[in-house]
């Protein structure tokens, strides 16, 4: 893997409420908290590059029908990885599964998915705009009929997020939300329900390079 930011340092970025991360983080919560009142029983959730989990571990935390929730979190970086460990053993989850493993194979996700609410947060920046739609073609894989997907990317650099939107469309999704915002970064979400059908997992694929 190519030499990436310190992504422990990157957390800190969070401790700015006002930064556009923290925007971001807080329409993912909020989202999530709705999905999960929208959807009673089991849940399966599976996080793309997940950072240390606080977007699904801190909304957990604060509902009492955790114990209906498996998560599992793909996170590379060992330190983060433990990080997301600690963070769900002090929110008292015992269904999070942290894997510390390399996403963008294919082979990662086995027995994870197909998931009913997938996270690809911050992480369609961080590569080339090929693997940007390898990545989202692969994205019915992941995810069970009528899932719901959460995909973001910031428009500071350039702006593909319409193409983004339409290769979602094209892939058996339909936009539920979408949302910007001109802070710095220019960060902008998505939520997505997949009308598709269930598609097997191919488990011998590379989807993308981290470049940053
Ligand atoms: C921009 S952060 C986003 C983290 C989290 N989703 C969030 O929104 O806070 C990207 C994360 O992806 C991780 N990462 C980078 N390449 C990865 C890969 N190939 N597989 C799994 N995780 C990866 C990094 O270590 C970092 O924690």
């Amino acid at each position: 893997m190519a030499a990436l930011r310190d992504y422990v340092q990157w957390l800190d970025r969070y401790d700015d409420p006002d930064s556009p991360l923290s925007w971001r983080l807080r329409k993912v919560q909020q989202w999530l908290h709705d999905e999960l009142d929208a959807r009673p029983g089991p849940v399966d959730v599976v996080s793309v590059c997940a950072g240390d989990g606080r977007d699904i571990i801190d909304v957990l935390r604060a509902r009492d029908d955790a114990d209906r929730v498996n998560v599992v979190l793909l996170e590379a970086h060992p330190d983060v990885a433990d990080l997301a460990r600690q963070r769900a053993r002090v929110a008292g989850l015992d269904r999070v599964e942290v894997r510390t493993c390399d996403a963008a194979l294919t082979s990662s996700y086995a027995g994870a998915v197909p998931a009913d609410i997938v996270l690809l947060v911050g992480l369609l920046g961080n590569m080339s705009h090929e693997d940007v739609s390898t990545t989202i073609a692969a994205t019915p894989q992941l995810c069970r009929p009528g899932a719901r997907l959460i995909w973001s990317r910031g428009r500071d650099l350039d702006d593909i997020n319409d193409r983004v939107r339409r290769e979602f469309t094209a892939a058996g999704f339909t936009e539920q939300q979408y949302a910007a915002s001109d802070q710095r970064t220019r960060p902008a979400i998505g939520l997505m329900q997949y009308d598709g059908t269930t598609v097997p997992l191919d488990q011998n694929r590379r989807l993308f390079t981290f470049f940053r």
